[in-house]
C-alpha cells in the first residue's frame, strides 16, 4: 500500500487525565484502543493537577502505543497517519500528545493531523453500528463543555446554545465535592443518586423559561449548597440532593435538546461527551424522543469519556480529505468547534 493511501491512522488522546491510543482502519474499523486513566493520581487532590497529567502522560504514552500495535497486529511502518488531540485542554498535557503524534509522523514519513477534541467526542457517535446520517442535532456535554450544535456535515458546525457559567460535567463535579462524594464526582454522584427519593428536595430547572437555547447550571450548584448547610448529612440526605441535582440537569438538558430539534426540524439528535454515559440522561432522552418519533445516539459507554479510538477515526476522515498539519507543533488550549 502506497503511503499516501489513508488507512491505518493511530490516534492519540492526552487533553486532560486520560491517556489514551488507538489504531483507526479504514477498511475494517477499529482495531485496537487502550487507555490509562490517571483518576488514582489525581484523586487525593480532588481534582486535575496539570504538571502531575503531563508527566503521567509521557510515562504511559509509549506503552499504551506498544500494546495497540501489538493487540491490531499491525506494524508501525505500515501505518499512513498519525492523529492526535490538539485541544481544547491542558496545554501541558496536550504537547505530550501532540510532540508524540509530530515526532512519530516525522520518523515514519507520513503525515499528521491535530483534531478538535470535542469533534471527535462527537464522531465517537458515529463508531457504533447504524450512525445517524446528516443533519442532526448535538449535545456536547463534558467536564469542560454544554453545548448544542446544528451538524449540517462533517465539519461543519453551527453553535445553537452553550452554557453561560459552569459546563455541566463541571457542576456534576463540583457538587459532588460538596456532597463529599469522591473524584470524579460525575459517576459517584450519578451512583448516590440511584438511592435518592426523588421529592424530597426539588431544584430549580435554570433558563427553562427564557427562549432560546443557552444553559446555565452554576444555579444548581448554589441549590444543593443551600441543602448542605442547612440539612444533616447523612447518607440519605446526601442521596437526596444528589437525586435532586441529577434529576434537575436532566430535565434542563432534555428541554433544550427538545427546543433545538423543534426549532431545526431535524429528528435526531446525538449525545456524546463524558455526560452521555449518565444513565437518567440516556433514558429520559430516549423516552422523550421516541414520543416525538425521533431518535436519540449516544456512544458505548468507554467511548462517552475521553478515549482515543475517536481521536484516530477524527484523524482518518480528516487525512482522508487531504488535510494534514503542516511542519511543527501547535496546540489550542482554547478553541472554539464552530470555528473548524
Ligand atoms: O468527556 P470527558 O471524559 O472529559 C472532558 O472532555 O471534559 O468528560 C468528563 C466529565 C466529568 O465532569 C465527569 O464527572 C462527567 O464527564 N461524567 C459524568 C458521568 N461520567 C462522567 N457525569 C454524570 N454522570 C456520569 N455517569
Ligand atoms: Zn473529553
Amino acid at each position: 500500500m502506497s503511503k499516501t493511501t489513508t488507512r491505518y491512522v493511530l490516534g492519540i488522546e492526552t487533553s486532560c487525565d486520560e491517556t489514551a491510543v488507538a489504531l483507526y482502519d479504514g477498511n475494517a474499523g477499529l482495531l485496537a484502543h487502550a487507555l490509562y486513566s490517571q483518576v488514582d493520581l489525581h484523586g487525593p487532590y480532588g481534582g486535575v493537577v496539570p504538571e502531575l497529567a503531563s508527566r503521567d502522560h509521557i510515562r504511559k504514552l509509549l506503552p499504551l502505543l506498544e500494546e495497540v500495535i501489538a493487540t491490531a497486529g499491525v506494524k508501525l511502518d505500515a501505518l499512513n497517519g498519525v492523529a492526535y488531540t490538539r485541544g481544547p485542554g491542558l496545554i501541558g498535557a496536550l504537547m505530550v500528545g501532540a510532540m508524540m503524534g509530530a515526532s512519530l509522523g516525522y520518523a515514519l514519513g507520513i503525515p499528521t493531523i491535530g483534531v478538535h477534541h470535542m469533534e471527535a467526542h462527537l464522531m465517537a457517535a458515529l463508531l457504533e453500528p447504524d450512525p445517524p446520517s446528516y443533519p442532526f442535532v448535538a449535545l456536547l456535554v463534558s467536564g469542560g463543555h454544554t453545548q448544542l450544535i446544528h451538524v449540517k456535515d462533517f465539519g461543519k458546525y453551527v453553535l445553537l446554545g452553550e452554557s453561560v457559567d459552569d459546563a455541566v460535567g463541571e457542576a456534576f463535579d463540583k457538587t459532588a465535592k460538596l456532597l463529599g462524594l469522591p473524584y470524579p464526582g460525575g459517576p459517584s454522584l450519578a451512583q448516590a443518586a440511584e438511592r435518592g427519593d426523588p421529592k424530597r428536595f426539588v431544584f430549580p430547572r435554570p433558563m427553562i423559561n427564557r427562549p432560546g437555547l443557552d444553559f446555565s447550571f452554576s444555579g444548581l450548584k448554589t441549590a444543593a449548597l443551600n441543602c448542605v448547610n442547612s440539612e444533616t448529612l447523612d447518607a440519605q440526605t446526601i442521596s437526596d440532593i444528589a437525586c435532586a441535582f441529577e434529576m434537575a440537569v436532566v430535565d434542563t438538558l432534555r428541554i433544550k435538546c427538545e427546543r433545538a430539534l423543534a426549532q431545526t426540524g431535524l429528528k435526531r439528535l446525538v449525545v456524546v461527551g463524558g455526560v452521555s454515559a449518565n444513565q437518567r440522561l440516556r433514558a429520559e432522552l430516549k423516552t422523550a424522543l421516541d414520543a416525538r418519533q425521533a431518535t436519540v445516539y449516544f456512544p458505548r459507554l468507554a467511548f462517552c469519556t475521553d478515549n482515543a479510538a475517536m481521536v484516530a477515526y477524527t484523524g482518518f476522515l480528516r487525512l482522508q480529505r487531504g488535510e494534514q498539519d503542516a511542519l511543527g507543533v501547535e496546540v489550542l488550549p482554547r478553541w472554539s468547534i464552530d470555528t473548524l
